[in-house]
């Protein structure tokens, strides 16, 4: 269906083509039943970027992303591509969108449906309700630090991070369109329930000048937390947040660690923001938190609700379709509720959480070797 809305569709590796063809049924569905139709163009990303065009992400494919309105995003990565050089690694594709499209705003909600309290490694009474925003800086930290790569005396890597840097996420978040279908303020969306917001400091606990403060973000309150004792209390008692506002590598821990409180990582979605332009319109990109999953791909196991949720914050954020976020929303609550789940491997049936394998003989984190979930 013609339309103006330009969407790029970068499916990626392992598990990342599935998910997006479950996603792919949606769109129609939507083009079909409420006339929101998509101008899609598709490209590749990752390993299957580097097997066709020797990088991770082709020249073309940047611009085109550059060009869209929405970027939809599968997974990058998979043993095969393991040992090539830095620069070409499949995130590298991943890194360069967002670096590029200046994404420096990472939502990711981590929310506890009903349905699956008990898939939660926590106890129900713990989590229950649990709907949690974590909202990470996307384009510094250590993930752009200078120098790159390992020598033996280099006396200091620095991370690239700065007070605009810490602070644009939380500012951009709170003017972002709130999850709810009707208007609502910048408190609704920053603070629902009123109590704190926390903001990990800067890298290494050091506290420093505070990043969601009153004057930065004057309808929202704010206090602050080391990153270590953050990790702590969202396993303590994880209802006391409503937003988390952090940096890059804290965020992407500490978002891996709040999946875990949802019962998997394959239920996670994220909207990655830039800023507004002239018109009012943000660059984006929308991705699962889950890899690629490289032990369960084509097999039809990978659960496709992080793809899902992921095109649902799409249809909010990009396009100020709320009504049609929430029916997708909706379908997805309707359908645990209804009892369907994703197949588990043999011999795991009573290990909820089982997504966490790391894929053989890689002992680093490894994006790829997040299983997306299985409930
Ligand atoms: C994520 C991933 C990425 C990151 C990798 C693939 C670079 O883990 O989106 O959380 O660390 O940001
Ligand atoms: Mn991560």
């Amino acid at each position: 269906m013609a339309s103006n809305r330009n969407l790029l569709v970068l499916p990626g590796d392992g598990i990342g083509p599935e998910v997006m063809n479950e996603v792919r049924k949606i769109i129609a569905w939507m083009g079909r039943k409420r006339a929101v139709g998509f101008d899609i163009k598709e490209d590749v990303v990752g390993g299957a970027a580097l097997d066709k065009h020797g990088v991770p992400l082709s020249d073309d494919a940047m611009k085109t992303a550059l060009e869209a309105d929405a970027v939809l995003f599968g997974s990058v990565g998979g043993p095969k591509w393991d040992n090539v050089e830095f620069n070409k690694k499949p995130e590298r594709g991943l890194l360069r969108l967002r670096k590029e499209m200046d994404l420096f705003a990472n939502l990711r909600p981590a929310k506890v449906f009903d349905a699956l309290i008990d898939a939660s490694s926590l106890k129900p009474e713990i989590v229950k309700g649990l709907d949690i925003m974590i909202i990470r800086e996307l384009t510094g930290g250590v993930y752009f630090g200078e120098p790159r790569g390992r020598r033996p005396r280099w006396p200091t890597a620095r991370s690239r991070r700065s007070t605009p840097s810490a602070t644009r996420p939380a500012r951009s978040a709170a003017s972002a369109p709130s999850p709810s279908s009707s208007p609502a303020s910048a408190r609704t969306r920053c603070c629902p329930r009123r109590r704190p917001t926390s903001c990990t400091p800067a890298c290494c606990g050091a506290r420093r000048r505070p990043s969601c403060t009153r004057r930065n973000i004057p309808t929202c309150s704010s206090s602050h937390m080391y990153a270590d004792a953050l990790a702590m209390q969202l396993l303590r008692s994880p209802n006391q947040f409503d937003v988390i506002v952090t940096d890059n590598l804290f965020g992407d821990i500490l978002s891996d660690e709040a999946s875990m409180l949802t019962g998997s990582l394959g239920l996670l979605p994220s909207a990655s923001l830039g800023a507004p332009d002239a018109t009012g319109r943000r660059k984006a990109l929308y991705e699962p938190i889950h890899g690629s999953a490289p032990d369960i791909a084509g097999k039809g196991l990978a659960n496709p609700i992080a793809e899902t949720l992921s095109y649902a914050m799409m249809l909010r954020y990009s396009f100020d379709l709320g009504k049609e976020a929430d029916l997708v929303e909706t379908a997805v609550e309707n359908v645990l509720k209804a009892g369907y789940r994703t197949g588990r491997p043999a011999g795991r049936q009573h290990d909820p959480g089982h997504q966490e394998g790391r894929h053989p003989g890689n002992g680093r984190r490894h994006r790829q070797g997040t299983r997306p979930l299985l409930v």
